[in-house]
């Protein structure tokens, strides 16, 4: 079967930037209070492997690591696995799709997607967190972080080169709503204003959702 365009268009844009996006986020949760204690939180509930989706460069897959989790890292992008495989030589990372996870049903105790289903079109988020649901085991804990709002932003230049790359802002709600239609219970939901000093600085607030896969599911 041919593959959505958009998911061609996101691995491209990733392979041309991975190393300069690796060296441009690499200090970024140093700068994020908020976001450290969100995924130590994570950390503490999560039992079992859990699967960074959407990984980069693996950095949240290291700090799990670091937090004592049995993390690894998926991406898309083979340069962008390759640029992880590379600064974590320790961790396993794979390169897969959100649409399409290559794990078997229930053998997750967490699953992460940092900043990566902002890629995902909204029509194609549901069967992406349906997918999610079924990698999870019974009882096993979502994390998802987004940019708030309602736009559709696309790029064609970055770092100086050519992609076609759009970013899908979310609404909490909607993004809740979802997650209940799929199943999951929504148990934790944080919204922050952006950042607007810093070495990070943001332009849209930033929202953190956690969800379960009920233990009876
Ligand atoms: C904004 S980056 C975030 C990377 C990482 N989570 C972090 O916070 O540093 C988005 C990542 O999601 C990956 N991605 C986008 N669509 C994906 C998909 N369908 N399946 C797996 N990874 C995807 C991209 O290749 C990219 O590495």
């Amino acid at each position: 079967m041919t593959e959505p365009g958009y998911l061609s268009e996101t691995r491209a844009a990733y392979d041309a930037i991975a190393g300069e996006f690796a060296e441009w986020i690499r200090d970024e949760l140093a700068a994020k209070p908020l976001d450290r204690a969100v995924l130590a939180a994570f950390a503490e509930l999560a039992r079992g492997p859990v699967a960074d989706v959407g990984c980069g460069s693996g950095r949240i897959t290291a700090h799990l690591r670091d937090l004592g989790v049995d993390a690894f890292g998926v991406d898309l992008s083979p340069e962008m696995v390759a640029v992880a495989r590379r600064t974590h030589p320790g961790i396993r990372f794979e390169v897969g799709s959100m649409t399409a996870l290559d794990l078997p049903e229930g053998s997750l105790g967490g699953l992460v997607a940092w900043y990566s289903i902002i890629h995902v079109p909204p029509a194609d988020l549901p069967a992406v967190l349906a997918g999610f649901r079924r990698v999870l085991a019974p009882g096993g804990w979502l994390q998802l972080a987004f940019d708030i709002g309602d736009e559709r932003l696309h790029r064609d230049e970055i770092g100086g080169h050519r992609v076609s790359l759009d970013f899908h802002q979310c609404r909490v709600d909607g993004v809740a709503a979802l997650l209940t239609e799929a199943g999951f219970e929504v148990r934790a939901r944080l919204e922050r204003r952006p950042d607007e000093e810093g070495p990070f600085p943001e332009t849209t607030p930033q929202a953190f959702v956690l969800a379960r896969r009920p233990q009876a599911s």
